[in-house]
């Protein structure tokens, strides 16, 4: 019976073969036999294949495959696959180290805008001493759209730092501290009182090109934008006619339609953009390695499989 895994990805950010190996290993108390994708011998070999941008058709190969494990909290690298075999189930990790490395990427931009980091940077360029009027933290209202395990962490820490903190989910949420928001007229709200707005949202059919001209124009104006979820929720040319006409005053941007942003992509060189390659949440196989081993010993003793994907739904 075949019982090998599959490390398959031509990609950053999913981990490592050795780490997961490893760590895998470590966590199931036994030596994986886990291949690095190519080199992967008896396609027949391969039960379960842990996955991160995978090429498309290559887990269509594995005839005895089991189990598919996106080793990104982010399933679309996975379903955007027209060969992806029906029948196989999709499970996702949970790492917490990514889920809390999410949260740092927000709170940093956050504090960078907040603090007015960026006019600093530029006063020292010229020898200048001079205080930015501050704005206070409880005047400074943070919004957070998508409060699965990444969003829900992410306000919370965001609200410990004191700023008034609302969120937005597709279904009713309740988070203690968090002012939740659900549905289309909640995601309106959440907009109108977001002075700095963080995307979370998992991309499905219906977040694609959620962020459109509509949507900046409802934030206030001078508001700061950070995607650390997908590029793919934003239309591109909407979000630089904002910045542009001054209505935002800046956006960090680690997600993109195209990766890696291509070299003629005009975010490159906005000066009030922040680029950063999809480096917000890289997953650390030793703080995932125990999501990944306990749906195998759960496919392997028969018992129902956790954080399960539904194709439908897209997460
Ligand atoms: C990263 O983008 C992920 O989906 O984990």
């Amino acid at each position: 019976m075949a019982a090998a895994f599959a490390y398959i990805s031509n990609a950053q950010g999913g981990g490592d073969a050795a780490g997961w190996r490893q760590r895998l290993g470590a966590a199931l108390g036994e030596a994986i036999d886990l291949r690095a994708w190519p080199d992967i011998g008896d396609p027949a070999d391969i039960a379960i294949a842990l996955a991160w941008k995978p090429p498309p058709g290559v887990l269509a190969r594995l005839p005895n495959l089991r189990l598919i494990v996106s080793t990104g909290m982010g399933v679309d690298h996975l379903l955007v696959d027209p060969e992806l075999p029906a029948g196989v189930p999709i499970v996702r990790i949970i790492d917490p180290g990514l889920v809390g490395q999410m949260a740092e990427y927000a709170i940093y931009w956050l504090l960078h805008h907040h603090r007015d980091m960026d006019a600093y940077a530029a006063q020292q360029r010229s020898r200048q001493w001079h205080e930015v009027p501050f704005t206070d933290t409880a005047l400074r209202r943070v919004g957070v759209l998508g409060l699965g395990e990444i969003g829900a962490n992410t306000a919370r820490k965001i609200a410990a730092l004191g700023f008034p903190t609302a969120g937005w989910s597709r279904s009713p949420r309740r988070i203690d501290g968090i002012d939740c928001h659900h549905g289309r007229d909640g995601l309106e709200d959440v907009l109108r009182r977001s002075d700095v707005l963080v995307d979370v949202l998992p991309m499905t059919a219906q977040t694609a090109g959620l962020l459109d001209a509509r949507a900046f124009a409802r934030m206030p104006r001078g508001a700061f934008f950070v995607n650390m979820a997908r590029g793919g929720h934003v239309v591109d040319r909407d979000l630089l006619a904002a910045l542009d006409a001054g209505h935002l005053a800046g956006a960090a941007l680690d997600v993109f339609h195209v990766e890696p942003l291509p070299q003629d992509h005009p975010f490159w060189s906005h000066p009030k953009v922040k680029v950063t390659p999809h480096i917000a949440g890289p997953t650390n196989p030793r703080t995932a390695a125990e999501s990944v081993a306990e749906n195998v010993r759960r496919l392997r003793t028969g018992r129902p499989l956790l954080n399960l994907i539904d194709p439908a739904a897209g997460y």
